[in-house]
């Protein structure tokens, strides 16, 4: 595999070409491009968008998008959209193991499993929260969607995001964000893959204000990585643009690879990002913070901290609290929490969530430590401890989070979930 360059920053303007000579000097749209090429914008935002928030990039590609046969419909398997009223939504804590892997050949599109969803991507609001598992690599196939962004958190495989704007090599532990329109194909560099795919209606993921914490920490924008241009110039074979818009998938033919960028400049763009590298932020005191302390991403709301989305991950750290119960409290919630796990263990659960699986716990339903978890926290020695080697993460969203038919019915779901609670103790004692 060729060696993927990078430019830095989330967010920034980048000029990029493939090709020496590929990209306009001084204009965006010359009466003749460089090297033959079409130019194209590609408008992330709205043309009248304030400055700080306006995304757009210009390409310079072989052919227009423009230049396909008619869509037609083609069958969503298990990918479902809003309105997500295929089941009535319970407030009971639900759990999930793992999707198994496909034992027969699937790509990344036809491994694209529903498990919840909320709002109305009609109206830019909300969100769906997909499975992929896949065996199988993309090759004449291509997929969008123009119903949001897709923020992809690998949990087994590496993946090769060939993008229109360039390759990303994307691993467990690292995530991705392919905005909305952005065409690629998925490239499986192991044998199989699994991760979770949020698919944002809402406002594009952005860093969230840092306010007391000051100008560094958390998510640092010099860590998130975009692609240089590369291209693919391939004609003739029949190739595959599967587009996912209102909420149904429509297949169309292209007599050429739709990845025929061979340079661009703008600030629309894909990104990666290490896990790793998030500057973790907690207590060195008592108590611990609310978890958005470890919110790595947002997607705002129109109604102020109210995300649509945000996502925040619980990173290896250390645990330094005095007489504090150090696990994560019980807690009931105005947002709704859909939990993953990438690697390792959760630090409220001590069995039962495990990599790959699923949490999700809606407005107002209780949950918190097990009882295993609740006991052995509130009696352990409170000396300084690392917590290694796990990563989970959050989608904390504002509307109530539905689950589709599939997730309620799946044999994946752990009917038996709430019994992790049911032996805590009595432990009240007025005379104590
Ligand atoms: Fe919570």
């Amino acid at each position: 595999m060729a060696h993927l360059e990078y430019f830095t920053g989330f967010g920034n303007e980048f000029a990029t070409e493939a090709l020496a000579g590929a990209l306009p000097v001084g204009q965006n749209a010359p009466q003749q491009a460089p090297l033959g090429l079409y130019t194209e914008q590609l408008s992330g935002t709205p043309f009248t968008t304030p400055r700080l928030l306006n995304r757009r990039t210009w390409t310079y590609r072989i052919r227009p998008s423009v230049m396909h046969k008619p869509y037609e419909r083609i069958a969503n398997g298990l990918l479902r959209s809003t309105p997500f009223h295929e089941v009535e939504t319970t407030p009971s804590q639900l759990r999930w193991d793992p999707l198994p892997l496909p034992t027969e050949e699937v790509d990344f599109v036809d491994g694209l499993t529903t498990l919840a969803g909320n709002g109305d991507l009609t109206m830019h609001s909300g969100l769906a929260i997909h499975i992929y598992t896949a065996n199988k690599s993309m090759t004449d196939r291509f997929f969008y969607s123009a119903d949001g962004e897709l923020l992809f958190v690998p949990e087994k495989g590496r993946l090769l995001l060939h993008t229109e704007l360039g390759i990303l090599e994307l691993a467990p532990g690292e995530i991705a964000i392919v905005p909305r329109g952005i065409k690629f194909r998925v490239e499986l560099l192991d044998a199989a893959a699994r991760g979770y795919l949020l698919e944002n209606y809402g406002a594009t993921l952005r860093l969230p204000e840092l306010g007391a914490i000051g100008a560094n920490g958390l998510a640092n924008s010099r860590d998130f990585l975009t692609p240089h241009a590369a291209y693919d110039d391939r004609d003739g074979a029949s190739f595959q643009v599967v587009a996912k818009f209102l909420g149904n998938l429509w297949a169309t033919e292209f007599d050429h690879s739709p990845l025929d960028v061979v340079a661009w400049h703008g600030n629309y763009a894909p990104c990666k990002y290490d896990l790793t590298r998030f500057n973790c932020i907690n207590t060195v005191s008592f108590d611990h913070p609310d978890p958005s302390i470890y919110t790595v991403l947002s997607s705002p709301s129109e109604i102020a901290g109210t995300a649509n989305v945000d996502f925040a991950i619980f990173p290896p750290r250390w645990l330094v609290a005095e007489h504090t119960f150090r696990p994560p409290w019980f807690h009931r919630n105005f947002m709704n929490e859909f939990m993953g796990l990438i690697y390792g263990e959760y630090d409220a659960k001590a069995e039962g969530f495990v990599p790959g699986g699923a949490s999700l716990h809606n407005c107002m339903s209780g949950h918190g430590p097990d009882a295993e978890t609740f006991a052995r926290a509130s009696s352990a020695e409170l000396k300084p401890v690392k917590l290694d080697g796990t990563l989970a993460f959050m989608f904390e969203t504002r509307f109530v989070c539905r689950p589709t038919k599939f997730a309620m019915e799946t044999a994946a779901r752990q009917h038996e979930y709430y019994t992790c609670w049911q032996t805590l103790k009595k432990n009240f004692s007025p005379t104590k």
